[in-house]
């Protein structure tokens, strides 16, 4: 076992307050970090350090948990531009756009798709993200869905079946049908490579899931062991933050229109269920922001994600979805920065991300710059990648 001493940490963000200056961040300076077989060994003072077999000096920068992304579609082939440049002047969207890329990602070969997920995710690492969570949902047939999932699966644990993103048009008219493949014979192929399930649920959508269509896709994916997801409230008021809670979902994601009654029922379930806020799909839909500082204020467990996906916001930019939270659903940076490590980690349940504290994974994101607030301060500049230990 090789050990590595990082030193030369100019601030440390460790998200854990009992380590450094008591703040939610944990903010250590002039700080030093031991890694050991990829985990965190050791975190402090650098004068305080113990030696190690290895050393890495930072020169100053700042070092921070590397971000992890909780919500993106990353398995898919082609792209949507026209439609985007459409938003720009003014077409809602719909999810109608969601048929073209599941036309273009079953025409691509396996060869093709995992090539293009490679890339994604290394182009995620290249902008400071560590973990992120992949979602199937362009296949829409077993054997493509199940395809998904595989190719997902060799690149993260966190892999999610979304048989349930629109009904596809082979199924237009006869939506029960699909209803029955997704929580049968899907389900039961996709299961044993997925990790979690999802769903659109959206009435404002016709391609999307009703209420009780979404239910029972979340249960039949809870009984078949997989934890619970929901894209909900992204294109008007709905059903899906309440489903969400009532069922224990891990996570509900965009909350882009939230009730009152909603903002009461997140706040009370902070144990259970994060609201996952994906600041980069009102960016890229042209959508009001959600109003974060009123959730956060209420009382509710955040996370910020990317949604990385062709429609509604191709971006692999977890510092970009931070400076949106900032500066247009009113976070500080602190908070922003923390959702968007700390607060998505426990969107997936996981205590070994999202943070530097010994026995932690050494997911660790290095900066060129000497503090977090640069991440916000100098939005648009690429500061942040992941930093390689070996
Ligand atoms: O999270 N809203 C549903 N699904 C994706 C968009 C998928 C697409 O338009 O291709 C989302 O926004
Ligand atoms: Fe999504």
């Amino acid at each position: 076992m090789t050990s590595t001493l990082v030193t030369g940490i100019g601030e440390l963000v460790t998200n854990d307050p009992a380590a450094g200056d008591g703040s939610p961040l944990g903010l250590v300076r002039d700080a030093a970090v031991v890694v050991a077989d990829g985990r965190v060994a050791w975190v402090g003072p650098a004068a305080r350090a113990p030696d190690a077999d290895t050393r890495r000096d930072l020169g100053g920068r700042a070092l921070i948990p590397g971000f992890v992304d909780s919500h993106s579609h990353l398995v898919f082939a082609g792209d949507r531009a026209a439609e985007f440049a459409a938003r720009m002047s003014g077409t809602p969207y719909d999810g109608g756009g969601i048929a073209t890329s599941v036309r273009a990602t079953r025409e691509a070969s396996e060869a093709e798709l995992r090539a293009l997920v490679a890339a994604r995710v290394a182009e995620m690492r290249a902008q400071g993200t560590t973990t992120v969570e992949i979602k199937g949902g362009y296949g829409l047939t077993v054997e493509d869905e199940l395809r998904a999932l595989r190719i997902a699966g060799e690149v993260t644990p966190e892999t999610t079946f979304l048989g349930a993103h629109v009904v596809p048009a082979e199924y237009a008219d006869r939506r029960a049908d699909y209803v029955d493949l997704v929580t049968g014979a899907m389900l039961t192929a996709c299961a044993p490579h997925a990790r979690w399930v999802d769903v659109f649920c959206e009435p404002h959508s016709a391609h999307a899931f009703t209420e009780d269509e979404a239910r029972a896709v979340l249960v039949a994916g809870r009984d078949a062991g997989l934890g619970l997801r929901v894209h909900g409230n992204q294109l008007g008021h709905g059903p899906g933050v309440q489903l969400a809670v009532e069922l224990g979902a891990a996570s509900v994601d965009h909350c882009t229109y939230l009730s009152d009654a909603d903002v009461e029922a997140l706040a009370a379930a902070a144990d259970t269920t994060v609201a996952t806020l994906l600041p980069g799909v009102e960016f890229s839909t042209r959508s009001p922001y959600p109003d974060g500082r009123r959730l956060l204020d209420a009382g509710v467990s955040l996370a910020l994600a990317t949604d990385c996906n062709p429609g509604t916001c191709y971006s692999s930019s977890m510092p970009f979805v931070v400076a949106l939270a900032v500066r247009e659903m009113h976070l500080t940076p602190a908070e922003a920065l923390q959702a968007a490590t700390l607060g998505s980690a426990r969107s997936l349940r996981r205590e070994d991300i999202g943070r530097i504290a010994p026995g932690c994974r050494a997911d660790l994101t290095v900066l060129e710059a000497p503090s977090y607030l640069h991440l916000v301060y100098r939005a648009g500049v690429p500061l942040a990648r992941a930093l390689d230990l070996a």
